[in-house]
């Protein structure tokens, strides 16, 4: 299996929460490795520009300004296949809709405020890591 890294955010709505903590915890469990991690608030145009790829979707402006509402902790993780492992601890986007046990099913209250997000592919990946970490801090 491929060793990968992956950019994982936990979202305003779970750092406001104090949900931070748990999150990380159940990272180290499954045998992800934090290569790098930072807490940023993000203004609303670096929202936007992360969200780039839903800029035509309707939940684009409420979506960025939920995720410039309050501090958030990005990290990139790797592992063996970590993009899909975050992604199966995490659960589905709509909380309603994940997995018994996953982060979104427990925590997230909306589709929108679903306390964590996951890159979906390889260059999505690239993409989202080079967005917040520097080739130094990796
Ligand atoms: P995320 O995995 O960060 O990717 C895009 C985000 O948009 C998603 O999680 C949700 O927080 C938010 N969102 C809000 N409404 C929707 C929707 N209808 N479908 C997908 N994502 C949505």
């Amino acid at each position: 299996m491929p060793v990968e890294r992956t950019l994982a955010i936990i979202k305003p709505d779970a750092v406001r929460r104090n949900l931070t903590g748990e999150i990380l915890s159940r990272i180290h469990q499954a045998g992800l490795q934090i290569v790098a991690i930072k807490s940023l608030r993000l203004s609303r145009a670096e929202a936007e520009g992360f969200y780039a790829v839903h800029r035509e979707r309707p939940f684009f402006n409420d979506l960025t300004e939920f995720m410039s509402s309050g501090k958030v902790v990005v990290m990139v993780l790797e592992g063996e296949n970590a993009i899909l492992r975050w992604r199966e601890l995490m659960g589905a986007t709509d909380p309603a809709q994940a997995a018994p046990g996953t982060i979104r099913r427990e925590f997230g209250t909306s589709i929108q405020n679903n306390c964590t997000h996951g890159s979906d592919a390889p260059e999505t990946a690239a993409f989202e890591v080079s967005y917040f970490f520097a080739a130094y801090e990796l």
